[in-house]
């Protein structure tokens, strides 16, 4: 089987990658991870990598001088790895229009929000604090604005009444381990298309693109 290679840009712990790299240990499963970058030489991810044998760098915005050299080098050092498909699992950095531009359709990125509500930073505070009664997470394509670009999956969970921002992190968080694996496999099998703001996937269910778990 010719896997499709991915590299994963992280900044932090790296549940996310983690959730990747259990899925690509599967022998059936149909991507393989090649990189591993983070911006921060802290980030608790690359202990993960490491631990499954699998290529990192850090990569620090400190060390350019400008935003686009940063960018520059992400890209120089993924396209080196041979990574066809970029996914950013907590890379909490906005990556510049050229670089969203030059991986167009094939990159992805997770946010914890049913997008599009609730951009940016914090956003389970936000939807705790907007009363909300469902949020979730959603996988899409990136485009150069904020959390924004064609939704590949989302998966919602309830708000219950006595939630704080930790209690629903930790909801939605055990549905992105899902469905980044899930977005990742439609991918790399080919089944996934963009059509103007949309994406199609061939070959599954509603009920397997929108996961609702009103029990999580
Ligand atoms: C995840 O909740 C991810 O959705 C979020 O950062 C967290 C990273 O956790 N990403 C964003 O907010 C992007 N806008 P992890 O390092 O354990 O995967």
């Amino acid at each position: 089987m010719d896997r499709l290679k991915i590299a994963v840009l992280i900044s932090g712990r790296g549940s996310n990658l983690q959730a990747l790299i259990d899925a690509c240990a599967e022998p059936e499963f149909p991507a393989e991870i090649v990189l591993v970058i983070s911006n921060r030489e802290d980030a608790g991810g690359l202990d993960r990598a490491k631990e499954a044998s699998i290529a990192t760098e850090v990569i620090r915005l400190r060390d350019f001088d400008d935003r686009d050299l940063f960018d520059d080098a992400l890209d120089a050092r993924i396209r080196e790895s041979g990574a066809r498909l970029v996914c950013l699992a907590g890379f909490l950095w906005l990556l510049g229009e050229d670089f969203a531009n030059a991986w167009r359709d094939r990159l992805i990125n997770i946010h914890p929000s049913l997008l599009p509500a609730f951009k940016g930073l914090h956003v389970q505070a936000q939807a705790v604090e907007m009363g909300v009664r469902y949020s979730g997470c959603t996988v899409h394509f990136v485009r150069p604005e904020l959390d924004d670009g064609p939704i590949i999956v989302q998966a919602v969970v309830p708000v219950f009444p006595g939630d704080d921002a930790d209690s629903l992190s930790a909801r939605i968080l055990t549905q992105e381990h899902i469905i980044y694996p899930k977005a990742v496999r439609w991918i790399a099998e080919g089944r996934v298309r963009v059509s103007g703001e949309m994406v199609l996937i061939s070959g599954t269910t509603t009920d397997e693109q929108i996961l609702i778990n009103p029990e999580s």
